[in-house]
């Protein structure tokens, strides 16, 4: 198999300061090359100012420069309308918006919301708790033994009277996609709504809301390379028009008296209070970065590299692949135990060689349960990731046996 050359990994100051270090952790936070570093130096530096609230010149670019971020997200993922993109602080912000503001203001007793087990917390407490407190139904579509939900699982799952979906696009836990096309279509003709979870996909593959017909998409920035604290919640203006303001306060009002508020328009009725500018010009520096290099060539590279590592994995016969190996079900993510090893010590002696990887339950308890894997060693790509990564994680893999005594 072909190997890589670094091409990218010049552009992050991350690896110039950790020469020795793999990171294999993407899935939780990704680094940043010098593009987006610099676009929030130069607005803090130079350039700060607050938005949408000063005449002067300085806050007028400052707000230009955020509002011009709401366009790029807008093409980044098809949108219609600018007005359709809220800034979050994240996916777990945006996920709990829809909850309370959508969900909590439209659903009744009885009504059912359908999950999936894949899902990260983010997408099961804010549902389950909304459940519990308002006597909602609460069903999951379940996984067959490598990771998949099957066609008879949506079709079951997803019946008649079924009010919202929320699913992610791919598992966090262990790098399986789900089959969203069918569960968005199964949705709508049920008369169900669907709220998709995109932190793992938006920031490896191109989206287009409105061909894929998605109601509500979220995300996170520091996952594609933008700020910690910044996301997004796109849904349909249709239905964010009927959403309730999650927060109240300054730059959400149209007018206010003593005892009455009017509210403005969308976007700025669910972005009360000083957003994170940085963060959202961090993010619009994230999208311009992603389209220089291009979705095509990242996804590439990191199906490259998902199959490079799945193939030196199988080589070690003591290591047990959780989930599909069929890369075409799989994004850049892969989970694996050690045998006779807990995955926590597979982590620690890893990084004793400067190798990051992500070991535990990965915000996703009841997966872990209905899979018997009480926790997984995971490692994930993004596009600074080479070959050499792999290898050196086979080496060391290799040490985590002899290290715990089992021999190679
Ligand atoms: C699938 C999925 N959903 C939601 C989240 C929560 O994202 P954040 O912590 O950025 O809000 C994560 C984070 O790992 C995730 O992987």
């Amino acid at each position: 198999m072909e190997t890589t050359k670094d091409t990218y990994r010049g552009d992050f100051p991350f690896f110039t300061n950790n020469p020795d270090l793999v990171y294999l952790d993407s899935a939780a936070t990704t680094q940043k090359p010098t593009q987006v570093l610099e676009a929030t130096l130069t607005y803090n530096g130079a350039q700060h100012a607050n938005i949408h609230r000063g005449a002067y010149e300085l806050s007028i670019e400052a707000t230009n420069k955020f509002d011009a971020v709401r366009s790029k997200v807008k093409a980044f993922i098809g949108a219609s309308l600018e007005e359709e993109i809220i800034f979050t602080s994240g996916t777990t912000e945006s996920i709990n918006m829809i909850v309370s503001s959508y969900a909590g203001l439209h659903l009744e007793e009885g009504d059912e919301i359908v999950l999936s087990i894949l899902e990260h917390h983010s997408n099961l407490v804010p549902w389950q708790q909304l459940a519990i407190a308002r006597k909602l139904k609460l069903s999951y579509m379940y996984i067959n033994d490598l990771g998949i939900i099957e066609p008879d699982e949506i079709e079951v799952k997803i019946h008649d009277g079924v009010k919202i979906v929320a699913i992610t696009m791919m598992s966090n836990a262990i790098g399986v996609k789900t089959p969203i096309e069918a569960i968005i279509k199964r949705t709508h003709q049920v008369g169900g709504i669907v709220v998709v979870d995109g932190a793992q996909a938006v920031p490896h593959q191109a989206i287009d809301v409105v061909s894929m017909d998605m109601d509500f998409l979220v995300f996170s920035g520091h996952k594609m390379m933008a700020s910690t604290g910044v996301g997004v919640l796109y849904g349909k203006k249709a239905l964010l028009e009927t959403m309730a303001p999650y927060r109240y306060g300054g730059d959400m009002i149209e007018y206010v008296e003593e005892q009455v508020t009017t509210f403005a328009k969308l976007p700025s009725r669910l972005e009360a209070g000083t957003p994170n500018i940085e963060g959202v010009i961090s993010l619009g520096a994230a999208i311009d970065y992603i389209n220089h290099i291009g979705m095509d060539t990242i996804h590439n590279h990191e199906m490259m590299l998902t199959q490079y590592a799945l193939l030196k994995l199988s080589e070690l016969d003591y290591v047990n692949i959780i989930g599909t190996t069929d890369i075409q079900f799989k994004g850049p993510v892969i989970s694996f135990n050690i045998r006779d090893v807990h995955s926590h010590d597979t982590a620690f002696i890893l990084d004793n060689a400067h190798i990051a990887i992500r070991s535990g339950h990965h915000c996703a308890q009841p997966l872990m349960h209905y899979m018997k894997v009480p926790s997984t060693a995971r490692i994930s790509f993004y596009i600074y990731n080479n070959t050499e990564d792999v290898d050196q994680l086979i080496t060391h893999l290799k040490e985590v046996r002899r290290w715990l005594g089992y021999g190679s």
